[in-house]
């Protein structure tokens, strides 16, 4: 199946991009040391689908995953829900369906989804600065 090659020297830190994958679309943050910070303090073992930050991620600084709610699959935007929220996508965690929230490590944290945001398979080139998925 195709693969999709983003540049990663475009996605400043603090920033994100939203690539269409399959039909779906891929959140690829590039996170801050805050964010790797709050993703791993987090009491991550209390929620649903207890993973770590360190499982979902091949590299702190760079979240992948796949933009589709595991409640009934509607897109999470990145609007205010009760962990706080940003226009920017700071950490997409508000389905807007139902109500379902996600951390940011878009681990489910609260509302129906039973599963955190899936993360795809994907690599890094580092060579040309690129990340395939
Ligand atoms: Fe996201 Fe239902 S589809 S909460």
């Amino acid at each position: 199946l195709a693969k999709v090659e983003v540049d990663m020297n475009s996605i400043p830190e603090g920033k994100n991009v939203i690539i269409k994958w399959r039909g779906k679309p891929v959140f690829i943050r590039h996170r801050t040391a805050d964010e790797i910070k709050e993703a791993r303090e987090v009491n991550w073992k209390s929620f649903r689908d207890p993973e770590s930050d360190e499982d979902r991620t091949k590299k702190p600084e760079w979240l992948v995953m796949i933009g589709v709610c595991t409640h009934l699959g509607c897109v999470p935007i990145g609007e205010s829900g009760d962990y706080g929220g940003c226009a920017d996508f700071r950490d997409n965690r508000f389905c807007p369906c139902h109500g379902s929230h996600y951390d940011i490590s878009g681990r489910a944290r609260k509302g129906p989804a039973p599963l955190n945001l899936e993360i795809p398979e994907y690599s890094f080139n580092e060579d040309e600065g690129k990340v395939i998925i």
